[in-house]
Order: structure tokens, then C-alpha cells, then sequence
């Protein structure tokens, strides 16, 4: 098995970790935006993982998207490969599992459409935001689709610290599933979420909360993944005027718009803790040992 992705940490723990040599993918980007992924080795008659991951904070997921479909559909059609596996940490589009307003595209599932005909065999991702249909798989005809929990990788490193009567928190009604998840990871009793409305044309966030006892706590506030830092902030911001000692913001996906991390700080978090699943130099938790199992299970 070959590993096919940029030369970064990421890539090359996973390919330790699977035993496999890393054939580097050079992400070029013209001035004008236009992208042209090169691979640097043969992968004839190889089955390979493609490992790519989404910048943080781009506001490029279309260009990252383009770069993945391209070389798919290059190591598939021109390089010869046998399997694709392609390792996509964080699922873009996700959100959009639905049409909420006439018109709308289902991105999602044109994603998953797209991947599968540039040439992926099995997509792996972690805690895909999956809220209005069954599973993973639904995004596929053909591709087998694995989707891994980010939450163990960051109840490792909670795990590390010396809490005092901790509280997992997640910010809305879907996130108490993520609470939950946690919760079970680290072995916290306590959790619950607040309730969020978010106005699906201006994108504006109104969090309606409970009164929690958190007074003298430490506080996880958590959810899947943060973007413009909104609904984190107002969960972080509530916790704090409840009383907690310590507040951490816990978050798999750190897609972080520009100002999300001032936001949640701002907001009296005195802790972030994200995965790796985008390139991100705060990410202090590693999903790589579990996409590393999953690609040696698969292998079985
Ligand atoms: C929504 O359902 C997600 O789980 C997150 O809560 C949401 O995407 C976070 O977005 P933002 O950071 O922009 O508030």
C-alpha cells in the first residue's frame, strides 16, 4: 500500500503508523487560482490511501476540493493505481444535508456523487455532521464510506488534564449526541446542550439556555466543528456567566473563519482543543491513529 498526499506531519505519521511509503502530493496553485496537484512517484498497480486535508481558516474548501478530484481522477485514469482510498478528514458540504430553501443545491450528496466518479473506492472521514439523514454511506452508490469518531483523539488529551468536577457542554440541541460521545470517551457523567436557532438567510445565531450548575466547574464546551465561532462563543460566554472555573472549547473540525479563535477567546474560553482534521498550527489532538486503524482493518 502506498500513502499519496502532501509532505506534512500528518502524512508522515500516517504512513509510519500503516507501514506504508509516502509518495508526496505538490499542491501548485496558479496566480489566477487555478490548481495543479502533481504526484511525485509511480503508483502503477499500487493500491493507494490519498491523504489530503483542507487548509483552516482558507475560505477555500472549493479549491481543496478541486485538488482532491483531480488527483483522484490522475492516479485512477493516468498513474494506473489499483484501490483509491481516499482519507478525508473533514467532509466539506456536510452541513448542507438537506435543501432549506427551494433552490438549493443537495451538496452534500453531489460531493460524495463527485468523489466517487474522480475515482475514490472507499472515502474515510471523521464525525461527518450528519443531522437529517441515516449515515456516511447514504452519500454514495458505490464508494464504501467509513466515518471514524474525532471524539476519541480529543478525550486523549482531556484525559491528560487534572479537571475539577468536570461538565461536557454542547452549544445547541444536535450537539448533545457530540456531548454525549465525549462524555462516554472521557468518563465525565455530567453533560447537556443548550438550544440555538440560526436564521437560515443571514446565518444569524440566537442561543437560548438553560440554567446549568457550573458554578466552580471545569466546563468542556463542545461541538463538532467551529466556524465563523459563533455558537461556540455564546455557549463559552454562558458557561462563564454560570460560574465555571475553567472553560475549555473543544472542537473536532477547525474550520475557523477568519476572527473564530479572537471570538471564542473573547468570549472567556481559557482553553481551545481541536483535532488535526484540517491543517491548522493550534490542532493539539491527532485523529492519525484512528484513520491509521481504519486503514488496517480495511486492509484485513
Ligand atoms: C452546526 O450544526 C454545527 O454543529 C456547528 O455548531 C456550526 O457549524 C458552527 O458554526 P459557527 O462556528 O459558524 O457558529
Amino acid at each position: 500500500m502506498l500513502l499519496v498526499g502532501p509532505e506534512d506531519n500528518f502524512n508522515i505519521r500516517l504512513a509510519k503508523d500503516i507501514g506504508a511509503r509516502l509518495v508526496t502530493v505538490e499542491r501548485r496553485v496558479f496566480p489566477d487560482g487555478e490548481v495543479c496537484p502533481r504526484v511525485s512517484g509511480d503508483v502503477r498497480g499500487q493500491d493507494v490511501v490519498l491523504s489530503m486535508r483542507m487548509e483552516a481558516g482558507s475560505g477555500s474548501p472549493n479549491r481543496y476540493l478541486m485538488e482532491v478530484l483531480f488527483t483522484l481522477r490522475n492516479l485512477k485514469e493516468h498513474m494506473g493505481a489499483g484501490s483509491v482510498t481516499l482519507a478525508m478528514p473533514y467532509f466539506p458540504y456536510a452541513r448542507q444535508d438537506t435543501i432549506f430553501r427551494p433552490g438549493e443545491p443537495l451538496s452534500s450528496k453531489y460531493l460524495g456523487e463527485l468523489l466517487e466518479a474522480a475515482g475514490a473506492d472507499v472515502v474515510i472521514s471523521v464525525t461527518v455532521h450528519l443531522h437529517r439523514i441515516g449515515g456516511f454511506s447514504e452519500l454514495f452508490s458505490r464508494a464504501k464510506a467509513v466515518n471514524l469518531s474525532g471524539f476519541e483523539a480529543l478525550a486523549s488529551k482531556l484525559k491528560d488534564l487534572p479537571l475539577k468536577d468536570p461538565f461536557i457542554l454542547g452549544p445547541d440541541t444536535e450537539s448533545i449526541h457530540w456531548a454525549k460521545e465525549l462524555a462516554s470517551y472521557c468518563g465525565v457523567e455530567e453533560f447537556d446542550a443548550f438550544r440555538k436557532e440560526r436564521d437560515v438567510s443571514t446565518g444569524e445565531i440566537r442561543t437560548y439556555v438553560k440554567e446549568l450548575d457550573l458554578a466552580g466547574r471545569d466546563v468542556i464546551v463542545v461541538d463538532d466543528m467551529v466556524s465563523t465561532g459563533g455558537t461556540m462563543a455564546n455557549a463559552v460566554r454562558e458557561a462563564r456567566r454560570m460560574g465555571a472555573r475553567t472553560v475549555i472549547s473543544a472542537f473536532v473540525h477547525p474550520v475557523l473563519a477568519p476572527g473564530a479563535v479572537d471570538r471564542i477567546l473573547g468570549a472567556g474560553a481559557d482553553v481551545i482543543l481541536a483535532a488535526d482534521t484540517l491543517e491548522w498550527a493550534g490542532s493539539k489532538a491527532s485523529v492519525v491513529p484512528s484513520i491509521a486503524e481504519a486503514l488496517r482493518v480495511a486492509q484485513e
